[in-house]
C-alpha cells in the first residue's frame, strides 16, 4: 500500500484509476485510526475498487482552545492498519499543502444543522469540517465517501453540503462501532485513563435507559432528556456539554417526538470530549 503526500498525485493515482472504469472510495480520517476507522475502510473496500484513505489532523475545525497540538498523531501506526482494512493508498498531505495561504473561501452549512448540538458548543468547527470535506472531495474525485454515524451531526453537515452544492458523489453512513462497555470508539479516548475508560461507559449506558423508556412509550422530549442526565450524574467525573434530542431531518427539537430522531450527549470526562448518538425511531 502507497503512502502519498501530495495533491498532484494523488490526483494522478485517482485519476488513473477512474479511467480504468474503476471506482473509488474516500475515507476522510484526522488518523488514530482504531476499528470505527477501520470499519468505514472495510466498508469502502467492500463497496468500491479503490479506497484512499486520508489521514489529515485539519486545523481549521479546531477551536483556538482545543486540542489540535496535543491530538494524537501516529502515522506509521495508521499505515499498517488502513494496509490490514483493505485500503490502497493512504493520503497523508502536510498542512501548507492542504492550507497554502490563508482560507478566504469556506463551505459554510446554515441553519439549525450547525446551530444546534456540537455546533453550538464548538462555532465554527463545522465550517472547518464542510471545508475541508470539500477540499478533499475535489483533490480524490472519489464516487463514494464513507462517514460515521458516531459524528452523527458532521454526517448531516457533510451530507447537506454535498446535496446542496452538486457535489458528484454519494456519502454513505456507517454505524458506530463500540468497546466492550459500550464507550463509542474515538481517537480522543487515548486521553482518558483506565479508570476513566471505564467510567465513559455511562454515556451509552444512559442513551441505552433512554430508548428503554422510550421503547415503553415515553414520547415527551424533557422526560427522556431527564433519564439521560440523571444516568450520568452517577457518575461524578462527568460534565455534561449538552443532552439534546433532535429530528434528525431538521436537527430541531420537538416536545414529543413525532419523527425519526437523534439522542445525542457531548460530555466531558477528564481531559476529553466524547461525544455519542442513538437514534429514536417512533
Ligand atoms: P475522525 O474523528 O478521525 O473520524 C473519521 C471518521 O471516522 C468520521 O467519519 C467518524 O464519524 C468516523 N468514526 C470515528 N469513530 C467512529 C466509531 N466509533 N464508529 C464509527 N465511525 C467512527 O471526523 C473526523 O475525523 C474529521 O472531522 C474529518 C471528517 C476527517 C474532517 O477533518
Amino acid at each position: 500500500m502507497k503512502k502519498v503526500q501530495t495533491i498532484s498525485e494523488i490526483r494522478k493515482i485517482v485519476s488513473s484509476v477512474k479511467a480504468e472504469g474503476k471506482t473509488a472510495g474516500l475515507v476522510p480520517t484526522m488518523g488514530a485510526l482504531h476499528e470505527g476507522h477501520l470499519s468505514l475502510i472495510k466498508k469502502a473496500n467492500s463497496e468500491c475498487d479503490f479506497v484512499v484513505v486520508s489521514v489529515f489532523v485539519n486545523p481549521t475545525q479546531f477551536a483556538p482552545d482545543e486540542d489540535l497540538e496535543s491530538y494524537p498523531r501516529n502515522l506509521s501506526e495508521d499505515l499498517k492498519r488502513s494496509e490490514k482494512a483493505g485500503a490502497d493508498v493512504v493520503f497523508a498531505p502536510l498542512v501548507s499543502s492542504m492550507y497554502p495561504e490563508p482560507q478566504r473561501v469556506w463551505v459554510d452549512v446554515e441553519g439549525p444543522l450547525t446551530e444546534t448540538l456540537c455546533g453550538a458548543s464548538r462555532p465554527g468547527h463545522f465550517r472547518g469540517v464542510a471545508t475541508v470535506c470539500t477540499k478533499l472531495f475535489n483533490i480524490v474525485q472519489p464516487d463514494r465517501a464513507y462517514f460515521g454515524e458516531k459524528d452523527a451531526q458532521q454526517l448531516a453537515v457533510i451530507r447537506a453540503a454535498a446535496r446542496q452544492l452538486n457535489m458528484p458523489l454519494e456519502i454513505v453512513g456507517c454505524p458506530i462501532v463500540r468497546e466492550e462497555n459500550g464507550l463509542a470508539m474515538s481517537s480522543r479516548n487515548d486521553y482518558l485513563s483506565e479508570k476513566q475508560r471505564e467510567q465513559a461507559g455511562v454515556l451509552y449506558e444512559s442513551l441505552e435507559l433512554c430508548r428503554e423508556l422510550f421503547d415503553s412509550g415515553e414520547r415527551n422530549t424533557a422526560r427522556l432528556k431527564s433519564k439521560i442526565r440523571e444516568t450520568i450524574r452517577t457518575c461524578p467525573s462527568a460534565d455534561i456539554d449538552y443532552i439534546e434530542i433532535v429530528r434528525k431531518d431538521t436537527f430541531q427539537s420537538e416536545e414529543d417526538i413525532t419523527a425519526e430522531s437523534l439522542a445525542a450527549i457531548a460530555v466531558q470526562i477528564g481531559p476529553a470530549r466524547l461525544i455519542d448518538n442513538i437514534t429514536l425511531n417512533p
